[in-house]
């Protein structure tokens, strides 16, 4: 697939021993990256957002172990310093599957090369880079694959889509999920229409999505959360894309706050929902959305982040979670690397 960005969101600084990010939380005015070295830099890269989307936060994750590890100090006892940069890079944030996934396959890495190399830490940094590296290239071939799939939903020229908060380039190795089947659209000639909610409070939508799809020349329009009725209305949306943080074995699934109320609305006029993913992100374990733990943020991010002033009275009381959950009845497919599935899921029995 063509790629019309001219970097990733995340990339392996092999010699410099860092991990190299673009900080998201400038978006869209200024473009600075920062170098993670240590499992400090990794959890408050993700936990600040400057880091975010489900399958980067992954990547940065694995990348963020072989860094860290690649730069302790001599002397220290290899196996319980890894258990410690693990540990804590993998409590950054709590609701997108990838980061324990991934955290879990560099630990499984780990442990093989410790049998194999003993304490040598050179050949254990090695095994550890040439796995996040596989982590990182793997995502970009499911990112393709999905891509491959949501194509085929683009059935005329010009088709209105919908999407939510930033499933795209930023959010994952490279391309997106949700965004995938957007640029393959565009590559294909098919003019696709992007509409982005702009994604309250913390914008991403407004500020990364629109960013992104403006880079990659497709034609799109910011709305405000609040106009998703309205547009429908106008019969502007031929189907909603979303990204997806946790999938339920039921297939009710987390993903940005406001994520549900789309879906509930798009249910209402009779448009078609559909969840974009790595099959990774299927959490076999969680058997139903109830189950998913939603993160709670900081209440300045209702109130004061993006506004020169605040835009609420001080000390108001305020609720502000990232995620919701979609009920699963209300997805109309979710779209993996391995294909489209349609309501009901049972992800229990079936891949
Ligand atoms: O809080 P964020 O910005 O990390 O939330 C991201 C989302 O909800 C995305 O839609 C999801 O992670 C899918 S990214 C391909």
């Amino acid at each position: 697939m063509e790629n019309p960005f001219k970097y990733d969101s995340v990339e392996a600084l092999r010699e410099e021993r860092a991990v190299r990010i673009v900080d998201q939380r400038l978006f869209p005015c200024h473009e600075e990256f920062l170098l993670l070295y240590n499992e400090e830099d990794v959890y408050d890269a993700i936990r600040k957002l400057k880091v975010r989307g489900a399958p980067a936060i992954g990547v940065c994750a694995a990348y963020g172990i072989w860094a860290s590890v690649a730069n302790l100090s001599s002397g220290s006892g290899l196996a319980s310093e890894f258990d410690r940069i693990a540990g804590r890079i993998a409590s950054s944030r709590p609701t997108a599957v990838n980061l324990g996934w991934a955290v879990e396959r560099m630990n499984r890495c780990f442990r093989s090369a410790l049998d194999l190399y003993g304490e040598d830490r050179e050949m254990v940094c090695d095994a550890l880079f040439e796995e996040a590296d596989a982590i990182k290239r793997e995502d970009i071939a499911m990112c393709e694959a999905i891509g491959r799939n949501g194509l085929s939903l683009f059935t005329r020229k010009g088709m209105g889509v919908l999407t939510h908060c930033n499933a795209g380039h930023f959010a994952v190795s490279r391309y997106g999920t949700a965004l995938a089947p957007v640029y393959m659209a565009q590559s294909a000639g098919l003019e696709p229409r992007l509409f982005s909610d702009e994604t309250r409070p913390l914008h991403q939508g407004s500020r990364i999505t629109m960013k992104e799809l403006m880079m990659a020349g497709v034609d799109a329009t910011l709305l405000c959360d609040s106009m998703v009725a309205s547009l429908m209305t106008k019969g502007e949306i031929d189907m909603v894309f979303v990204g997806c943080d946790r999938i339920a074995a039921n297939g009710d699934t987390a993903n940005k706050i406001g994520t549900c109320g789309v879906a509930l609305i798009a249910h209402h006029f009779g448009i078609p929902v559909y969840v974009l993913g790595p099959s990774s992100t299927i959490d076999r374990c969680t058997p139903t959305g109830k189950d998913i733990v939603i993160e709670q943020r900081d209440p300045s991010e209702v109130t004061e982040l993006y506004f020169s002033e605040r835009m609420a009275p001080s000390g108001a009381k305020v609720y502000n979670p990232a995620f919701d959950v979609t009920p699963a009845e209300f997805i109309t497919g979710i779209i993996t690397e391995k294909g489209i599935f349609h309501y009901p899921y049972n992800f229990l029995e079936n891949d």
